[in-house]
């Protein structure tokens, strides 16, 4: 194993090893503390406007979940259900983003669906601080119809929400890991699909996006044979802005893949 894949697991030693699922948990899977995750980052320093905006507002927007395996951890605790009506005071459709990276598509969404409320996951705090400095930027302050859970999206959404509560699930330009022996650090498998589907609603969209031609080669590959899923529309997502990643990919010759699931 090189230090790059170890790099993938919560290893003894590591923060996260004070928890009580260490031998694994039924909701959560086996041994989640040894998990091949889809992410590396997490800290790092934020600009001080990001930090500014973060220390103004991610009480509001950052909500307190309890975690598995205390503070440091990016896994929730499986026994925690979220009362999303609770949160945003009132029922309205829920997208629920997985990786929303600098809140780009978060924020311009929101913006423009007052009448929609956004979830969004983010394991990597500086880009949380960005998304709230954009939100600021476009508002003055924090969206009220946004909420944001600092904690594996990948572990969380098998537990946290109940079923059938999404209208719409984005999962946009997750991290690719080009080489072959991270593929299966790839957040889109049979597995998160299954997680996925769990959670839309009756008339739900799953939305995906990438420019990496082999990962949107192997989302077909994994979605098209899932028999709770059907490819609904390749058209671009219509709230998706163009985000970085979307610039460096086209700027680097790699073509844009959209995909939109709906239940089967
Ligand atoms: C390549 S970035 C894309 C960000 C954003 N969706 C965009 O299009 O600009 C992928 C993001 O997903 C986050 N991420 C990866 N795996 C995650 C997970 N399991 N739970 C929550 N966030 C995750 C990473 O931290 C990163 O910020």
């Amino acid at each position: 194993m090189t230090a790059s894949d170890t790099a993938g697991f919560e290893t003894p030693g590591s923060p996260d090893t004070s928890g009580h699922y260490a031998l694994g948990h039924p909701a959560i899977g086996p041994r989640p503390l040894a998990r091949t995750r889809s992410f590396t980052r997490r800290g790092g320093r934020m600009p001080r406007t990001h930090q500014a905006a973060w220390d103004r507002h991610a009480e509001q927007v950052v909500l307190d979940v309890p975690l598995a395996h205390g503070d440091t951890s990016t896994v929730v605790d499986p026994a925690y259900r979220l009362d999303v009506e609770q949160v945003f005071g009132r029922r309205a459709p829920l997208v629920v983003e997985v990786g929303s990276g600098a809140g780009d598509a978060l924020v311009v969404a929101a913006t423009a669906r007052p009448d929609w409320d956004f979830l969004a996951f983010e394991v990597w705090r500086p880009g949380i601080g960005h998304a709230l400095a954009k939100m600021e930027q476009a508002t003055g302050g924090p969206l009220s119809n946004v909420r944001v859970v600092e904690a594996d999206a990948q572990v969380a959404l098998r537990t946290l929400l109940e079923p059938g509560s999404a209208h719409e699930v984005w999962t946009f330009f997750p991290d690719p890991w080009p080489k072959a022996r991270h593929h299966k650090r790839r957040i889109v498998s049979r597995d998160f699909a299954d997680t996925v589907l769990r959670l839309l609603a009756p008339d739900g969209v799953w939305r995906l996006a990438t420019d990496w031609q082999d990962y949107a080669e192997a989302m077909r590959q994994v979605l098209d044979a899932h028999e709770g899923l059907r490819l609904v529309s390749t058209d671009r997502a219509p709230l998706r802005p163009v985000t970085r990643f979307e610039r460096r990919g086209v700027e680097e010759g790699r073509s844009i893949t959209d995909l939109a699931y709906a239940r089967a």
